[in-house]
């Protein structure tokens, strides 16, 4: 392909690939599978490698992400961003009304919105293409966030149709609650500390350094504010409908997620509506907007200093009841951690009964300054688990005593632990106390470790309670007599279970590794460790300096390597392992080594001999690492035939070394 041919190619795959995003993301209603549009963007993305030159900054494969920020940097509004002027009762929508009836001196059209609970974003589109995205900072400057937004599909890279030549439109991102739940999931997986709700987790997300990670989590957006598009509609609810037609996903009226009204009734019901359905929508809203939807109204009201004067949110009350707090007990999660629980006298909150509240922690406790038998008030916001809010000083007795932390594990006795910076208690007895050893074997058989078939936590409690296991290695001497003895298990599933442990012994080594329940050593961790170590003796036998070497091993996650092999225990735990029969070492493919570890490549043009991903595939299973632009960090450029001529100047100007493919296989052969 000559160049032309392929800046053609690389447009019509992009114009392609853009329409099949908006189809499947903003109207749900895809042409194409998953799987031919994976197939069009990985052509496009082997043919921008090639042509690097003709790669746009708006091109569909920013989606995926891969931009590293290490600094936002700070942009000033064109525009400033205000916020809105808050009422929390019908009373003061009412008041606003006849206030901007007063200064308008007309009839007054109202758009009502939802107030989406998210992060503010201002994002600047000139000639149809997105070239920068800002976040609200302080309403005068804000953070260039462009790669990370850049992720969130239903947000256009490429306007289409008539769309004004340089215009801002605002949104709130926020993060779906199905994906909020499916991340906290894995993060349980994993052993991470989950998440608390799904606006800080927006908030965070948004300014990661690593927009691939962002890409990974499912960010959506929704827009209500269009700036610099002056003449296109008289009013706000018809501009919101307009910019649909250049790509946006705007709020569906058709679900009342944005309705038109001219009457103060109508506005009511609205509200009304939302109060009560707000519960079943995907994300959450913390609130309605009311806006009057003329543009020349909107001028004639003009703004205070805050905020303007043709707009109001009416903020949902957060819901809350008084109830009594009963007892305080504490959980001993998989890690050890402690975490204190409310026990309430049942009360009725959001359409269930509530009888717990997470306390959090000791500083919590203390912050709220709890006695035993006082009246507290409960509330359900943003959290997904409800939570006190505070003590209604009036109801308490004198004769209360205050509630203490705990000093020793509810579970084995211990000695609770509280290190230095950490707001939470620990149980240090990882190994005997029974909610730690029973959280490790649950660990060890889930999904992405062992992935036991007919061993669940039910039966892991059952086990455990008749001592037929301790620890992880007691799994594999377990027979069908131990086991159809259990309540509730018939022969078929006693018969499961011990195949079903059986065959994990075919797991990968990997996943073997990952299943020990390592602290900091998740999925991808483990990999990366099996690949490097190969196998069990060589990991645990690796000196500090051997594990910070691998890439992504920080001290963090060598300390704790270290610590668990230092462990007899754990050690005398991975001997039984291996003697059973696990996967105690990695299966190399053919053709694989470690003669590459800690090089990076750009593989660049056309081969005779590989192709470009079998190249790459050479590369990664020799330990190298393939990355998609050249930098003064590269080690080798592999420059195939028709390589881009500015690809290659950049490694001549970088000092970058090329090889040519014949040299790579003299090196792959060396
Ligand atoms: S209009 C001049 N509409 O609420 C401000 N804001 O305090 C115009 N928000 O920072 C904002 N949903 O992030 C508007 N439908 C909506 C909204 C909305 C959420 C957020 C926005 C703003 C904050 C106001």
């Amino acid at each position: 392909m000559n160049n032309s041919e392929a800046k053609l190619e690389i447009e019509r795959l992009s114009n392609e690939l853009n329409r099949h995003n908006h189809l499947y993301y903003v109207e749900s209603n895809p042409e194409i599978s998953d799987y031919d549009f994976d197939m069009l963007l990985q052509q496009l993305h082997d043919l921008e490698e090639q042509f690097p030159e003709f790669v746009s900054d708006q091109s569909p494969t920013k989606r995926v992400g891969g931009d590293i920020t290490k600094k936002f940097q700070s942009v000033t509004h064109k525009y400033a961003m205000l916020s809105l002027s808050n009422s929390y009762s019908k009373d003061e929508i009412q008041e606003w009304v006849t206030r901007a009836k007063k200064f308008v001196e007309d009839d007054l059209e109202y758009v009502c919105e939802l107030k989406y609970d998210g992060v503010a974003i201002g994002i600047q589109y000139v000639d149809g293409k997105l070239v920068q995205a800002v976040t609200r900072g302080d309403g005068s400057q804000g953070e260039n966030v462009t790669s990370n937004v850049k992720t969130i599909r239903t947000i256009p890279l490429q306007l289409s149709n008539d769309f004004p030549q340089d215009f801002e439109i605002r949104g709130e991102i926020f993060f779906p609650l199905k994906n909020f739940h499916a991340l906290n999931e894995k993060r349980r997986e994993s052993g991470d500390p989950e998440f608390a709700n799904p606006r800080n987790t927006a908030s965070g997300t948004l300014k990661m350094q690593d927009s691939k990670v962002v890409s990974e989590r499912g960010l959506d957006c929704f827009l209500y504010g269009i700036y610099g598009a002056d003449g296109r509609a008289d009013g706000h609810f018809e501009l919101v409908e307009k910019s649909s037609e250049w790509g946006f996903k705007v709020p569906p009226s058709n679900e009342r997620y944005i309705e038109k009204t001219n009457s103060v009734q109508g506005v009511m019901d609205f509200i009304n509506y939302w109060d009560e359905k707000r519960k079943d929508l995907p994300f959450e809203i913390d609130g309605v907007v009311i806006k009057v939807n003329n543009y020349d109204q909107q001028e004639i009201l003009g703004f205070t200093a805050k905020s303007p004067r043709w707009a109001i949110a009416y903020k949902f009350k957060a819901e809350r009841v008084e109830t009594i707090l009963e007892e305080v007990t504490y959980q001993v999660g998989r890690t050890g951690a402690i975490t204190p629980v409310a026990n309430l006298k049942p009360v009725q909150l959001g359409g269930t009964t509530v009888k717990r509240a997470s306390l959090h922690n000791a500083d919590q406790i203390e912050k709220l300054n709890l006695h035993l038998g006082d009246s507290v008030y409960v509330e359900k916001g943003g959290e997904i688990i409800p939570k006190i809010v505070g003590v209604n000083m009036d109801a308490r007795s004198t004769s209360s005593a205050s509630v203490e932390f705990l000093n020793h594990c509810p579970e084995c006795n211990s000695e609770l632990i509280r290190r230095e910076g950490e707001v939470q208690h620990y149980c240090p007895n990882e190994l005997d106390c029974p909610p730690q050893v029973k959280g490790k074997i649950e660990h060890f058989i889930s999904r992405k470790a062992l992935n036991i078939d007919g061993l669940g936590a039910e039966t892991v409690d059952a086990l455990f309670a008749a001592e037929l296991i301790k620890d992880i290695a007691d799994l594999f001497t377990l027979t069908f007599d131990d086991v159809v003895n259990l309540d509730r298990m018939a022969d078929k599933s006693a018969n499961n279970l011990i195949d079903g442990i059986a065959a994990s012994k075919e797991i990968p080594f990997e996943r073997v590794l990952f299943g020990l329940g390592i602290r900091f050593v998740g999925e991808t961790v483990a990999k990366k460790l099996a690949k490097a170590f190969k196998n069990i003796d060589e990991l645990a036998k690796a000196s500090f300096e051997d594990l910070i070497t691998v890439d992504e091993i920080g001290d963090k996650i060598a300390m704790s390597i270290q610590a668990f092999f230092w462990e007899d225990r754990n050690k005398e735990v991975v001997a039984r392992l291996k003697e059973a029969g696990l996967q105690m070492e990695i299966v190399e493919k053919e053709g694989s080594s470690n003669k590459f570890e800690g090089l990076s490549f750009v593989v660049s043009g056309v081969f005779e001999t590989f192709s470009r991903n079998d190249l790459k595939a050479a590369i990664e299973s020799n330990g190298g690492k393939n990355v998609g632009s050249i930098s003064a960090k590269t080690s080798f450029v592999v420059a195939g035939d028709k390589m881009g001529t500015s690809k290659l100047q950049k490694a001549t100007d970088l000092g970058v070394k090329i090889l040519s493919e014949q040299e790579f296989i003299q090196l792959l052969k060396d």
